[in-house]
């Protein structure tokens, strides 16, 4: 079978952390260099505009996301990689989407919806504090994949339903004007291994139990060894099905690694000396990428380049097919 336009959108907010490397980052630069996969992956920059109104944060978060993608290995040869403010296209058929979008199918959007409902609960009108960014978020979303055509979306489990309604609306298009766009999948990758934080959490940058991504090697040392563990001493047998540190350990060795890893918690090994083995492991698959980060992130030119030359690649796709757009609902 031919191949799958594969694309992605990364916000720019938070700080990311080894979280966001096993569940997203890693698995996407995996997939993308899939023979099959024509990767398109960009910078939601706009998107984050719903939650994000400091210039500086926005602005600082979009090129820490760049290099952070480029450290661990995203080859912009091969992943068409943008910045979406870059790419006009898709602010246009953001509106002609939205006139092919009932305010009904928003309605129902998950994030809409529980804002709605934690007003109601709190007594206040049910659009307090609702702005239409966040409203109009699931539509703009829909501009972003189908400009592209992209078959197959990678996403997280609280973004299939953005996908779904993307698909909504392209069949409504597609009814109203003729066969236009693809139809497109979300790709939820089912392992999708989610770690647990320093107190046994999924980590998550809300729980305050993360471990940053290009911390130094002694910051991270230090994290490791703050990881939660019982009180069972070091000779004691231990389950290796019940230790935040073996969950970790498994995201970043090899199964041969892991194996004798887990064989030591069962014959007992101290703490201490397995987030020993834990921090070298973590160390070994980040300290080259941390060493590039560090660079690329004081290179802004460099990463302006690059993102523009993606747009670049980007409009060239996008042009044509809005020209086709344009045509289809009568500008011509
Ligand atoms: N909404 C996505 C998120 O919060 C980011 C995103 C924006 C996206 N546009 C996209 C993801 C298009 C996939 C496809 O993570």
């Amino acid at each position: 079978m031919g191949e799958k336009i594969v694309l992605t959108g990364i916000k720019p907010t938070g700080d990311l952390h080894i979280g966001n490397y096993i569940g997203a980052i890693a698995p996407a630069i995996e997939l993308s260099n899939q023979a099959d996969m024509r990767p398109v992956y960009f910078i939601a920059d706009y998107h984050a505009l719903t939650s994000m109104q400091n210039a500086e944060e926005l602005h600082n978060r979009t090129y820490e996301i760049a290099a952070a993608w480029l450290s661990f290995g995203l080859n912009p040869e091969k992943v068409l990689f943008y910045r979406q403010s870059d790419i006009p296209e898709i602010f246009e058929l953001n509106w002609i989407l939205s006139c092919q979008t009932s305010k009904g199918l928003l309605n129902r959007a998950h994030a809409y919806k529980a804002k709605v409902e934690e007003n109601l609960a709190a007594g206040r009108d049910p659009d307090a504090g609702v702005y239409m960014g966040l409203f109009n978020y699931p539509v703009l979303m829909a501009a972003d994949i189908l400009l592209f055509q992209a078959n197959l979306v990678p996403v997280g489990k609280d973004q299939i339903q953005h996908v779904e309604i993307a698909r909504d609306i392209a069949e409504t298009f597609n009814r109203t004007y003729g066969e236009t766009f693809t139809l497109p999948e979300a790709l939820i990758s089912e392992d999708s291994a989610v770690i647990p934080g320093l107190d046994g959490r999924k980590m998550s940058k809300s729980y305050g139990n993360v471990i940053p991504l290009f911390v130094d090697e002694k910051k991270l040392r230090k994290l490791i060894f703050k990881i939660k563990t019982d009180s069972k001493p070091p000779e004691e047998p231990k389950d290796p099905n019940d230790s935040i540190l073996v969950d970790i350990y498994r995201a970043f060795a090899t199964p041969e690694e892991i194996a004798d890893y887990e064989q030591k918690f069962r014959e007992g090994i101290g703490y201490g000396d397995a987030k020993q083995l834990l921090f070298e492991a973590v160390n070994r698959k980040l300290e080259e990428p941390r060493r590039r980060y560090h660079e690329l992130i004081h290179d802004k030119e460099r990463l302006n380049q690059l993102l523009e030359n993606g747009a670049e690649r980007a409009r060239e796709v996008a042009r044509p097919f809005m020209n086709d757009i344009r045509r289809k609902i009568g500008k011509y």
